[in-house]
Order: C-alpha cells, then structure tokens, then sequence
C-alpha cells in the first residue's frame, strides 16, 4: 500500500515561524506513517489576471504538488484576525482552473488546520475565515480536531525556539485524526 502524502502549507514566510516549527513537530509526529512534505512558495508572483494564462513555473509547480498529495495540513499565523496575505494569495492562484479542461486542484482535498499565535485566541479568529475559504472552494474540510495554541511566547526555549511539547497531545491528537480522515477518503 502506498503511504500518505501530506502536503504541509505553512501561512508565514518568516524563517523562524512559529507555525513552521509547529509544522516540523508534526512531522515528527507523523514519523514514517505518511510522506509529509513543506510547501515552498515564496516564488509565487502576486495573483494578476495579466499573467495568469499561462502559469507561471512557479504556479505550475505547486498545483503539481497539491495534486500529488492526499491531504493539506496548514499552519496559519494570525495577522489582525485573519490569516496572512501570502496565504490568500496563494490560495487564490489554487482556485483558479488550470485551463478550459483541468478545474482548480483543491476541490475534495482533505484538509487540516493548526495555528500557534502569541495572543490568547491561538488563531482561532484566522482559522475561521480559511474554513470558510477553503469549504467555497469544495475542500474537505476536518473540522474536528482544530488546534489552537495560544501564549506562544510562554512556550520557548532560551533561545527562543518553539519547545518541543508545546501544542502536544493536542498535536498528536490532530496527527492521528487526520490520517484517519484522509484514509477514509481515499482509494488506494
Ligand atoms: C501584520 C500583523 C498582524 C498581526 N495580528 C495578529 C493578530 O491579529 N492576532 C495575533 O494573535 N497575532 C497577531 N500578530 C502577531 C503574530 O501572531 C506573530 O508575529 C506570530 O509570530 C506570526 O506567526 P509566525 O511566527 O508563524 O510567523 C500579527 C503580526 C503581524 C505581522
């Protein structure tokens, strides 16, 4: 049987991302039950309708990589109660149909949702607008377990990395109930 794919997206660019290093510890989680592999994007131009026919290279590389996975699993910041532009945006370029033939690649993907944030709401306030995005744009959405981890900054080490608990059990929780989801959704 062929493994999971996983495909993480993570909404900050930040080198130091709290939210990717909740990505990484996910990963981790996930050990070698499934291939989990980090969205590169920050190539992607600014959706502009004048360059959208043909594809950029860089749009035609990450629609292959969301096609190629059985499940997104996104990480999302909060920024002012929403999530981040260059997730929007890279969203928008997802939604898109890739020609008059091919429609857009995240309809009936299953997808999951985690956020690390400073304040006390963890990005729960960003998470439900992606929902809302992402149900539009027909992706199956786990609604149940979300994670939220607020207080980020409570939860460093001296050096100010994400330790290495912080979010766990919920983590593993979320781990486990989203492999079970994409399990039931696809055919091997
Ligand atoms: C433009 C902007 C707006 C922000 N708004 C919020 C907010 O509404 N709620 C919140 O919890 N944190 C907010 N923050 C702080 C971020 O949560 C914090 O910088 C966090 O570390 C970003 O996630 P990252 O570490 O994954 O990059 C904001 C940060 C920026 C840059």
């Amino acid at each position: 049987m062929e493994k999971i794919k996983i495909l993480a997206i993570v909404g900050s660019l930040r080198k130091d991302s709290f939210n990717r290093q909740l990505a990484m510890a996910a990963k981790a989680i996930i050990g070698d039950r499934a291939v989990f592999k980090m969205l590169d994007y920050d190539d992607i131009p600014l959706m502009n309708q004048d360059i959208e026919f043909p594809a950029p290279e860089a749009v035609k590389r990450i629609r292959e990589e969301v096609k190629s996975s059985d499940g997104i699993w996104f990480f999302t910041p909060e920024y002012n109660h929403f999530f981040p532009g260059v997730l929007k945006n890279l969203i928008d370029w997802l939604s898109r149909p890739v020609s008059d033939k091919e429609p857009q690649v995240l309809a009936g993907k299953p997808a999951a949702i985690s956020g690390i944030s400073p304040s006390m709401n963890g990005t729960a306030l960003a998470q439900d607008h992606l929902v809302t995005l992402i149900s539009f744009l027909n992706m199956s959405v786990m609604n149940s377990p979300r994670l939220t981890i607020p207080n980020a900054m409570q939860q460093l080490d001296s050096e100010g990395k994400l330790l290495p608990d912080a979010g766990n059990p919920y983590l593993e929780k979320q781990a486990n109930a989203f492999l079970d989801f994409i399990e039931k959704q696809i055919d091997f």
